[in-house]
């Protein structure tokens, strides 16, 4: 693979970065996760949007501009062949000369990271037929999971916890309410309403939910943007994540509990053809 990092494209192995960089010691990073299907960029806009929102929040500055950062994307799946698949990207704050808390002085260059990966039959993966299980655990994540820093330890544990159980991931639940799935965002359908949790600090705001709700709505289907619980998602018609990198999955059961007939739903279907369909 050809990657890229401060301004270069290597071969991966060529790739190093220091260890004083402060997302090896500190987690102190963002990161977005771009889907790529027929070789090309999946809402690439909104992804840029989110990593200049989460750099701001950080205080952290950009190393390269949005339109020189959208070709270095494009060039990456030029000469990694990517078909179908992703690229990961990571910014973070640099390497400072010392281990410190503060944050280094302003002139400390960023280091930025970019690689793909393939991933054939990404969209026609036989887990939207098959659905998924989730269970629930308490989430004890930080208080800002709106940014999308590379702080990625618990929804890691999350995830263990989710096949430990048996099941393919977790949805974290905080005062009855569900925030979000390990790397996705949760949804239930009631009827021919969309319910996923409304905007906040507590879940991040994904690039592939504004599109799917903006999708649905166009449609004609009822959106609601507010808290549910597991009760309430364990007695819905249906339910689904969404991500850059799982489109939209139905989940057919919750700690166990079939919902509906233990099968996806029309209404996640309908959404992940439409998804498909209309951003590629
Ligand atoms: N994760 N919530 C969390 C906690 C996430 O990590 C993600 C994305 C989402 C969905 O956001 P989007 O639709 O913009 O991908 C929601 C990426 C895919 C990852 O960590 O690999």
């Amino acid at each position: 693979r050809t990657v890229y990092l401060n301004g270069e494209y290597l071969p991966e192995n060529e790739a190093k970065v220091s260890i004083f960089d402060r997302g090896f010691l500190m987690a102190d990073g963002v990161y977005e996760v771009t889907s790529v299907l027929d070789g090309k960029l999946i809402d690439f806009a909104g992804h840029a949007n989110r990593l200049q929102r989460s750099l701001n929040e950080l205080d952290m500055t950009a190393p390269i501009s949005m339109d020189d950062l959208l070709e270095v994307h494009r060039e990456l799946v030029r000469l990694n062949n990517v078909d179908e698949g992703m690229i990961y990207l990571q910014i973070t704050r640099g390497a400072p000369p010392d281990r410190d808390f503060a944050f280094p002085p302003n002139d400390t260059p960023a280091t930025i990271v970019l690689f793909t990966q393939n991933k054939p039959g990404l969209a026609n993966s036989p887990a939207a037929q098959k659905g998924m299980k989730v269970i629930s655990i308490a989430d004890q994540r930080w208080g800002r999971r709106d940014i999308k820093t590379v702080q990625l330890l618990y929804p890691s544990m999350g995830k263990m916890m989710a096949k430990a159980a048996g099941a393919d991931d977790a949805w974290m639940v905080e005062d009855g309410a569900v925030t979000e799935g390990t790397s996705n965002n949760a949804y239930i359908v009631k009827g021919n309403t969309i319910i996923t949790r409304h905007l906040g600090n507590e879940i991040l705001h994904g690039i592939t939910r504004a599109a799917v709700l903006r999708f649905a709505r166009e449609a004609q289907m009822q959106v609601e943007e507010r808290s549910f619980s597991i009760e309430e998602a364990q007695n819905a018609d249906e339910a689904f994540i969404t991500s850059a990198s799982t489109f939209v999955m139905p989940v057919v059961e919750i700690d166990g509990m079939p919902l509906g007939d233990g099968t996806p739903g029309p209404v996640a279907a309908r959404l992940r053809e439409i998804y498909l369909d209309e951003s590629r």
